[in-house]
């Protein structure tokens, strides 16, 4: 679809802000949501005239492909705010162009790039006072893409919703994580849509994380769907393996989300002079890696996770804990990409994009 030049935003602003009833030094991840949303709808073959309106439940159709179907999408993104109250966003052309390849995949129609960056700007602008500073805090984005013509045939939907919620947040996991590699269930396939932030492959992940949960485990390293001997992702976040000094995570492919925040690990690893490895790595790599103590961090990287590290995994009933690692790339990392995102490093990779 053609981008459409320019266009003016329908807004209705809300009468009173419900800030002062949030504790911002206590965010569970994805509960509180700030005072506006937007919305585009797409329906005679075109986005309409985008809104933004105050945040609110919506009426929808029981019969929306959505909810029988799942033909939806969705992008994580964050805004942080420096200390001069100067607003950023990190890589936001990534999330852009990555929402329309998933879209592509689900049969959803391509959204425009402006009305994209303009809905975005428009709505931090708005809920400006939501984003603290500080690092460790962010205003967490959720733009996504949902079917809302009623009608339950099972075919792509002629009319879809665009939407953008916004909501503060901090730590999404606030301790190493546990996990185990999958020996039996599947996150994806190859030709399938585990490159796509495809609604469903997060729901069908809740059953098996749950069994996992309940074994003490948090997450669930993905392996590849036919052998089970390759590991990929962990589904809230890429993964990645460090033995002695090197860096090693899974390529892109079918079956595994091109992470913003893995790309710019990647990049950053070598910025740093710190060898990374994109290749794939077999579970019997990782647990003779671990038997014989080269294994020295596992850690993951996504945009709500930020660089969270594993502290211990399960496979075949044979558990190992990975200690504390004083030279943490975990920690290198964070801290870089923090600093970055909050303007207080340089940014030579012209990362950040000031609202
Ligand atoms: C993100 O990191 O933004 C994600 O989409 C992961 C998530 C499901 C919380």
């Amino acid at each position: 679809m053609a981008i459409i030049p320019t266009y003016e935003i329908d807004l209705v602003k809300a009468k009173t802000s419900k800030i002062n009833d949030v504790d911002f030094n206590n965010l569970t991840f994805g509960r509180v949501f700030t005072d506006h949303m937007f919305v585009c709808d797409f329906k005679d073959g075109e986005w309409q005239k985008p809104q933004i309106m105050p945040y609110q439940a919506m009426t929808i159709d029981p019969s929306a492909r959505v909810f029988h179907y799942g033909q939806a999408v969705f992008e994580g993104m964050k805004a942080y705010k420096d200390e001069d109250g100067k607003v950023f966003l990190f890589r936001p052309d990534q999330n852009f162009e990555r929402i329309n390849k998933s879209s592509a995949r689900m049969a959803i129609p391509e959204f425009p790039k402006d009305y994209f960056f303009k809905g975005l700007e428009t709505l931090l602008k708005l809920d400006s006072e939501w984003i603290k500073p500080g690092v460790g805090n962010s205003l967490y984005l959720r733009p996504f893409v949902i079917a809302t013509e009623p009608a339950i045939s099972a075919s792509p939907a002629n009319e879809y919703r665009f939407m953008i919620i916004c909501s503060p947040a901090k730590a999404y996991y606030n301790e190493p994580v546990r996990v185990l590699f999958a020996e039996k269930f599947s996150r994806s396939a190859d030709g399938g849509v585990g490159f796509a932030k495809a609604a469903g492959n997060y729901g069908a992940q809740f059953y098996p994380t749950s069994l996992a949960q309940k074994k003490g485990f948090q997450q669930i390293i993905w392996t590849d769907a036919s052998t089970h001997d390759y590991l990929e992702e962990a589904g809230t976040m890429n993964i990645f393996f460090r033995i002695g000094d090197k860096l090693i995570t899974a390529p892109n492919n079918d079956r595994i989300l091109d992470g913003v925040t893995r790309k710019s690990v990647i990049q950053l690893a070598e910025d740093l002079g710190i060898e990374c490895e994109v290749r794939r790595v077999s579970v019997k790599e990782i647990k003779d890696a671990a038997k014989n103590g080269s294994l020295k961090e596992i850690f993951g990287a996504g945009t709500a996770a930020v660089i969270s590290p594993v502290s211990a995994f399960e496979h075949a009933g044979d558990v190992f804990e990975i200690p504390e690692e004083e030279n943490s790339y975990a920690t290198l990392f964070k801290s870089t990409l923090l600093n970055i995102q909050h303007n207080l490093a340089e940014d030579k990779h012209d990362w950040r994009y000031e609202v």
